[in-house]
């Protein structure tokens, strides 16, 4: 029978009473690193949701590339992601958190003792990062030259990792998401153009690009369980001046193949094909990957985020294609969007402007429109 976004779903367990899922957006606002009363407001008012992804949450001061990012590694973070999973739940929801690494897209400033950023290579990307400037201000400026990570280091990586989803369980979040998408770390070891490290972890053989990835999943996964576990990727994305790589399907097919006997939660993918304009080959391959991925997974959900509206994500469920469908800047504007999808009320549009940084404006005054029970 075809599914619909407002049927419920189970989630390895996690009942969802729809399909939509609040796709993970970085706010920066979190002025102390630490969620306060504002991020309490901006979670709570979108508990609707079927399923809530948090902002990419920095598992160590070493994987932070944005300032005013919230992490999950000090008690502080974690104290304050527990009001934030505690007012979701009150209000009905469910919410896994995002960790996040992002390797070389980070600055000096953003580091302990002004180190340089860590990736799988020591190439800078040449793209921004938003940090402190020479005179102290918050800004854009250059990312920095990272150091490549040693062979030994992986490891400590991967606890960095655990240890950061080990504080998600304790904050009170659902499961986690590991944020393996758009140029962050993960991706700096599966792209092939990027990734020529000459250890394991890097090179021609695939096996080699992808065992960062299916190592940290692995210690994620032997901290809190296979079932609380999702994944995000980007095929083919080259956000963050991340170079086009001709090996985009051998990796993620082995990715997927790899992953299929790790029953994990979902296997999330951003179809970043909007940004590029050249008439939809991009997004075509993507789709066709996605198809043969999940083909070599046939018992993981699937979610797709990316440009959706309700009709492209009734149909996309509907066909079996995905089973969930996540929503990035909706969101933004549309604090009760489950309610409006189903009334058929008007959505709002967002205000870019407000998207990152800032105060309440464009975080929490989008006011709801319909009655959160309907
Ligand atoms: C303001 C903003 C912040 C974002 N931050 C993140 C993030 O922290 N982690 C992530 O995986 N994706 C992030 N994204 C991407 C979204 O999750 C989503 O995939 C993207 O916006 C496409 O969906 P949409 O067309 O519905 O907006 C962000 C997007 C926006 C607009």
């Amino acid at each position: 029978m075809a599914q619909h976004l407002f049927d419920s779903f189970d989630l390895r367990g996690l009942r969802l009473p729809n399909r939509v899922v609040m796709a993970p957006m970085t706010r920066a606002r979190a002025l102390e690193e630490v969620p306060d009363d504002l991020t309490v407001r901006y979670y709570a008012q979108r508990a609707s949701a079927g399923l809530i992804v948090s902002e990419g949450a920095p598992i160590s001061r070493e994987a932070t590339g944005y300032l005013f990012t919230p992490g999950l590694y000090t008690a502080a973070q974690v104290a304050g992601w527990q009001r934030v999973t505690d007012a979701v739940r009150d209000r009905g929801g469910r919410i896994f958190a995002q960790l996040w690494h992002a390797g070389r897209a980070s600055h000096v400033s953003l580091q302990a003792d002004g180190r340089a950023p860590v990736s799988s290579v020591a190439r800078a990307s040449g793209d921004v990062a938003f940090a402190y400037g020479p005179d102290g201000t918050p800004g854009r400026v250059p990312a920095s030259t990272p150091r490549a990570l040693g062979t030994a280091e992986v490891g400590r990586v991967a606890a960095d990792f655990a240890a950061a989803a080990a504080a998600a369980d304790k904050a009170g979040f659902h499961g986690t998401e590991l944020h393996a998408a758009t140029q962050y770390l993960f991706e700096q070891f599966l792209n092939a153009e990027l990734n020529d490290r000459t250890d394991r972890y890097g090179g021609r053989d695939v096996a080699d690009r992808i065992r960062f990835t299916l190592e940290v999943t692995d210690a994620v996964v032997e901290r809190i369980g296979a079932s609380r576990v999702g994944i995000r990727f980007s095929p083919f994305s080259t956000v963050g001046n991340m170079p086009a790589d001709d090996r985009t399907e051998e990796t993620y097919l082995a990715l997927a193949e790899e992953l299929a006997a790790r029953d994990l939660a979902y296997v999330h993918v951003h179809d970043t094909s909007g940004f590029a304009d050249d008439g939809g080959e991009p997004r075509k391959r993507l789709r066709a990957l996605l198809r043969d991925m999940r083909a070599r997974m046939p018992g993981t959900p699937f979610v797709l985020a990316g440009g959706m509206t309700r009709e492209s994500a009734d149909e996309l469920i509907g066909a079996g294609i995905i089973d969930l469908a996540a929503f990035g800047q909706p969101y933004i504007s549309n604090p009760d969007l489950v309610e409006r999808f189903r009334t058929g009320a008007p959505l709002t549009p967002p205000d870019r402007t407000t998207y990152f940084g800032g105060d309440a404006t464009g975080y929490v005054d989008y006011p709801a429109v319909t009655d959160p029970g309907a």
